[in-house]
């Protein structure tokens, strides 16, 4: 990087919000993790703190359950100087049928500055960005988009292949049923990386042959020669019978064990966003091998690109807002 680092330059990002990778050019995902690794080094030094996001509320709603992301969200916000609140929703004002639009009324009146959302309803979180007056980030929606988990895994890519184009990644297991796998082969894609998707052809989406992707039932041809395995979890609650014939049959077919591993390359890295089924889709020795396992990684390098993401809307806030004035 020239000019000192992407935390003192004036940065400036093209979008309002970060609702998926869809609309990010290969320059912006460049852009936030290029000061998400500054935010590595701050979180690993002995203050953690940064005021880019200071005298700014974010709010996390969370329309479903999420231990890591939240936490993840909420550290992020707090690390840079936020005021986060978190409200419990819990799918209960869904229950009550509150619709999205009092649901962006009432935030409205509460004037947040940052609102994160996750909700089980593909294309909810670009409706409620719509109505809200704040800028909005997608924690994940439906089976829609989770684009800060594509980013966190392009960082945790780039930081242990040196690189983040011009690689082999095979995405295996539930396709059909993730946002996590969704995000990532638009973002692998966009930054030219050969993108493998396995799994049983019950948890392939329909269509996805539109995605320039390579697509594998037979997981040892699939994960020949990958650079990169990354493994899904197996979204049973997503699921209403009839995809796999057992849990033991598909571990034995798509769970990645040495065996299965020793197929892609001798120094490939094993991901998986979390929460895992040890024993399901991955076998507990192969998460846990510091050699070949990038997991905890991941959740490191979760916190510093949400904050690199939360400070790049910020900027673009203030600005809209200095330029409103
Ligand atoms: C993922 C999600 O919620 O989409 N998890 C996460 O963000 N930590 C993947 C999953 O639930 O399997």
């Amino acid at each position: 990087k020239q000019g000192g680092t992407a935390l003192e330059g004036g940065m400036t990002f093209p979008h309002a919000h970060l609702l998926g990778i869809e609309p990010l050019s290969p320059v912006d995902i460049t852009a936030i993790l290029d000061l998400a690794e500054d935010y590595v080094t701050l979180n690993r030094s002995a203050t953690k703190h940064g005021d880019a996001l200071a005298g700014l509320t974010q709010i996390n709603m969370f329309f479903e359950n999420s231990t890591r992301t939240q936490a993840s969200f909420e550290l992020a916000g707090k690390r840079l100087g936020a005021d986060v609140m978190n409200m419990a929703m819990q799918a209960s004002s869904l229950k009550k049928g509150e619709t999205l639009i009092d649901t962006a009324l009432t935030l409205n009146a509460m004037h947040p500055d940052l609102l994160v959302v996750r909700h089980p309803h593909s294309g909810a979180v670009d409706l409620l960005a719509q109505k809200v007056r704040c800028a909005v980030l997608n924690a994940g929606d439906g089976r829609h988009e989770h684009p800060t988990q594509a980013l966190l895994d392009a960082l945790t890519i780039r930081r242990a292949k040196g690189r983040l184009h011009r690689l082999t990644v095979a995405i295996c297991g539930d396709i059909a049923h993730s946002r996590v796998a969704r995000s990532n082969i638009l973002l692998l894609g966009r930054m030219e990386n050969r993108v493998r998707l396995i799994g049983p052809p019950t948890l392939m989406p329909a269509g996805i042959d539109a995605f320039g992707v390579e697509v594998y039932d037979d997981m040892r041809s699939g994960l020949e020669g990958a650079d990169v395995v990354m493994m899904l979890r197996l979204q049973k609650e997503r699921m209403d019978g009839g995809f796999i014939p057992s849990e033991r049959e598909y571990y034995h077919r798509y769970g990645l064990d040495a065996e299965k591993l020793a197929h892609a390359k001798p120094d490939a890295i094993v991901m998986h966003p979390g929460p895992m089924n040890r024993g399901v889709e991955i076998d507990g020795e192969i998460a846990d091998d510091i050699n070949r396992s990038v997991i905890q990684d991941q959740v490191e390098m979760g916190v510093a690109v949400r904050m690199a993401a939360m400070d790049l809307l910020a900027r673009n806030l203030r600005a809209r807002r200095a330029a409103a004035a």
